[in-house]
């Protein structure tokens, strides 16, 4: 059974991925992932020696299936990271509605059951500090008419956090991520590229090592809660 473990959803690619790798390669803490594709970076963390379950959470039973399986193989937590998330348009989801679904269960109805069912686990670590992270989106503060659906989501999980924030101080800090641009998907334009670019007083896209260092803070501060932390080179300054 694993002590002090951090746990990461959706850690087979990108920004999760990068993140649990940072833990392994930084940090003495263990790493449990969910992943739901077969992809290179799995077998790359599970070289590393993390633990993965694969699960597609848009399956019937697949939350409580997962909790089951980290109450067998986790002793303690010493963080959760919610991560994993679905990013459709307005006119995806017009074409195809399950993305709706998805999204709310992902960016909504997963970190609650989570932060409930996990939290034995994280009150069994002894480290002093113990945190749950949610990685939302900087636009939820903003309007933005093509992504009502997805931003609705994200901004769900942000008024959680904050109340879970409430709930669970003084022994498990409780904080969001709020990301701008940090990595573009693959098959973006150029001009789509060049926009998004112009958003941000800093215009660059900086990879996932600006959330690894917001994560890092956050894991250290004895005295951070229930904050939405923007990593996104100032784009309400534009
Ligand atoms: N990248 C950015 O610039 C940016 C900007 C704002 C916010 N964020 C936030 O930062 C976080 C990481 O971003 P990212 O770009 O690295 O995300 P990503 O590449 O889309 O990866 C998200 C992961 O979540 C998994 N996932 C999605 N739906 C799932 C489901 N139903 N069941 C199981 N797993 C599921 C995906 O699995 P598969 O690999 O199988 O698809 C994927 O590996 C996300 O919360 C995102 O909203 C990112």
């Amino acid at each position: 059974m694993l002590q002090n473990a951090i746990f990461i959803t959706g850690a087979g690619q990108r920004i999760g991925l990068f993140l649990a790798k940072q833990v392994l390669l930084h940090t003495d803490y263990p790493v449990v992932f969910t992943y739901r594709s077969e992809k290179p970076g799995v077998a790359e963390l599970i070289a590393l020696g993390a633990i993965g379950f694969q699960v597609d959470f848009n399956q019937v039973n697949a939350e409580q299936t997962l909790i089951t399986q980290l109450q067998q193989t986790v002793a303690s937590l010493r963080a959760v990271v919610h991560n994993a998330s679905t990013w459709a348009s307005d006119e995806d989801v017009a074409n195809d509605f399950t993305l709706y679904d998805s999204m709310f269960k992902t960016h909504v109805e997963l970190p609650y059951r989570l932060n409930v069912a996990l939290k034995p686990l994280l009150d069994a670590s002894d480290s002093a500090l113990k945190d749950i992270v949610a990685i939302t989106d900087t636009s939820v503060d903003l309007v933005n008419d093509q992504h009502i659906a997805y931003l609705a989501s994200k901004t769900a999980l942000n008024n959680l956090t904050k109340n879970f924030a409430k709930k669970y101080a003084p022994e498990i800090k409780v904080n969001a991520i709020a990301p701008g641009l940090i990595l573009f998907n693959e098959g973006d334009t150029s001009e789509y590229k060049q926009k998004r670019l112009t958003q941000s007083a800093i215009p660059i896209e900086p990879g996932a090592i600006v959330i690894w260092q917001a994560l890092e803070y956050l894991l250290n501060s004895s005295y951070t809660t229930g904050i939405s932390l923007p990593v996104d080179g100032g784009k309400n300054l534009i």
